[in-house]
Parts: structure tokens; C-alpha cells; sequence
């Protein structure tokens, strides 16, 4: 290649640079406004798989396809332009084989120009993140409470509370970032444990539900702004606009009613000169 090229966004080198430094912004994001927003303060933007459950009120993450993703990503790409976009592969589109993985992974990013994905799994999702990575797709991963595993787990059940179920985790993690992933998630993770992984592999985790000592820090945005009604207990509200929304969507039908919406500066009056017919 001739010309140089400037990357105006957040790299994978970047983030990954970030072990054991400044700690990593992160939240989720489903459409373009918010993308806008948040835009200028986090580091990487997530377009989750959890959009199934928080944007279309389905019982769990497993009913979102790749199509689902690749719209909401698109939209994340237009309004976001600093911060680096990873998107998840939805369940069904990369655990069969490694090729399929790759297909699958190199269409998301063909069609909405985000930097990197994310799929879930520790030891037994390696190979696939080694596939990827070796042919030029950035791979987050994500091990602990692996949501698209709920079938299996009977639930959301936070993992290493037991430390018998410890090895299996720290062999995961050390799998993960030997198979190459730049970054991983920690989800609903005991916190000593997460500790002890953050201090034992060399790439960043990303922690919700894990351990302040984690390199990143990871939130469901519509959790965090208090539109949950039952967030989990991992959860900061720094806002509480599910309230906020109902007073406004109330206040509106007791003006329509009224007939005190629209007022004059909400309408459009004739030409000056004209008369209306
Ligand atoms: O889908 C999602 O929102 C996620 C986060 C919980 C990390 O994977």
C-alpha cells in the first residue's frame, strides 16, 4: 500500500496497551443517538448480543440472529466515530467450526466497518479466536457467566464462588489470550478471582460483575441510566430515567388531553399575507 492511513479511532493496539494502566471505559450500545453520546467519554463502545433482551424483550440472548446484529451495529457505526466498536457474534454463528466463525465474523465487519468481535467461551472457543485472529479479525473474549450457555446452566449463575470451579476458569482465561484475544470480558465472576485473572494474563479484562481490579470496566448502558426495572446487583444507576420517562409520557397525555399540546410555538401559522382556507 502507497498512501498511509490515519485510524481516527481507538485501535486493538491501543486498548490492549491499556493492561494494568488507566482503566478501560466500556459500555454497550444498540442505536445511533446514543452512540453520539457516549461517543466522547468510553474507550470501546459494545454492541452486545443483550440487545435481544434490553431492545426486543426477549427471555434470553439466544433468539438474536447475525442479521439483528449487523442493523444495530451499522447504526452504533454512524453514530460513534472515536471510540473502538466491537460486536458480538450471536449464538449459532461461530461455534460449529472455525471457517464458519471467520465467514460469519468477517460480514460483520464487512458490512458495518467495526474493528473487532466478540464470542463467548474460554478453552473450548481457542481455536476459533486463533483462526480469527491469524486472518485479520480482533476477537474479544468473554468467560464466566456466559449468558448464551443459559440453557445449560439452568440460569445467569455467577461463577467461582466455589473455588473448586476456579482451575477451570483460570485455564480458560490463560487459553483465551494464548489463542490471541486482545481483550476479555469477565462476566458475574467472584471477585478474588477475578482479581487473581486480571494479575495472571497479559491483555485486559473487562470487567461486569467481577473485580474493580480488572483493566476495563463493561455496563449494559439502558442499566446504568435506570430503564431496568430489576437490574442485576453488579449494577450502578447513575441515573433513573425509567421514572423520568413515565413522568414525561404522563405529562404529555394529560396535555393532549387538554388540548394544551401543541401550543402556538409548536405550529405552523399561514404566509404572512395569505389567508387560510
Ligand atoms: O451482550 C452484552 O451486553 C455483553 C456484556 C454483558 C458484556 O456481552
Amino acid at each position: 500500500m502507497s498512501a498511509s492511513v490515519e485510524f481516527r479511532r481507538t485501535t486493538v493496539p491501543e486498548i490492549r496497551a491499556r493492561k494494568g494502566g488507566t482503566p478501560i471505559v466500556c459500555l454497550t450500545c444498540y442505536h445511533a443517538h446514543t452512540a453520539r453520546l457516549l461517543d466522547k467519554y468510553v474507550d470501546l463502545l459494545l454492541v452486545g448480543d443483550s440487545l435481544g433482551m434490553v431492545m426486543h424483550g426477549m427471555e434470553t440472548t439466544l433468539g438474536v440472529t447475525l442479521d439483528m446484529m449487523i442493523l444495530h451495529a451499522k447504526a452504533v457505526m454512524r453514530g460513534a466515530s472515536r471510540a473502538l466498536v466491537v460486536v458480538d457474534m450471536p449464538f449459532g454463528s461461530y461455534e460449529e467450526s472455525p471457517e464458519i466463525a471467520f465467514r460469519n465474523a468477517a460480514r460483520v465487519m464487512q458490512e458495518t466497518g467495526c474493528t473487532a468481535v466478540k464470542v463467548e467461551g474460554g478453552a473450548r472457543t481457542a481455536a476459533t479466536i486463533k483462526y480469527l485472529t491469524e486472518r485479520g479479525i480482533p476477537v474479544m473474549a468473554h468467560i464466566g457467566l456466559t449468558p448464551q450457555m443459559v440453557q445449560i446452566t439452568g440460569g445467569f449463575k455467577t461463577k467461582g464462588r466455589d473455588p473448586s470451579e476456579w482451575p477451570a476458569l483460570e485455564e480458560d482465561a490463560k487459553a483465551i489470550a494464548d489463542a490471541g484475544a486482545f481483550a476479555v470480558v469477565l462476566e458475574g465472576m467472584a471477585e478474588p478471582l477475578a482479581s487473581r485473572i486480571t494479575h495472571s494474563i497479559p491483555i485486559p479484562t473487562i470487567g461486569i460483575g467481577a473485580s474493580p481490579e480488572c483493566d476495563g470496566q463493561i455496563l449494559v448502558m439502558e442499566d446504568m441510566l435506570g430503564l431496568n426495572p430489576k437490574p442485576p446487583r453488579f449494577v450502578r444507576e447513575y441515573a433513573h430515567l425509567g421514572g423520568e420517562i413515565e413522568e414525561a409520557v404522563k405529562a404529555y397525555a394529560a396535555d393532549v388531553k387538554s388540548r394544551a399540546f401543541p401550543g402556538r410555538e409548536n405550529i405552523y401559522p399561514m404566509k404572512k399575507g395569505s389567508s387560510g382556507g
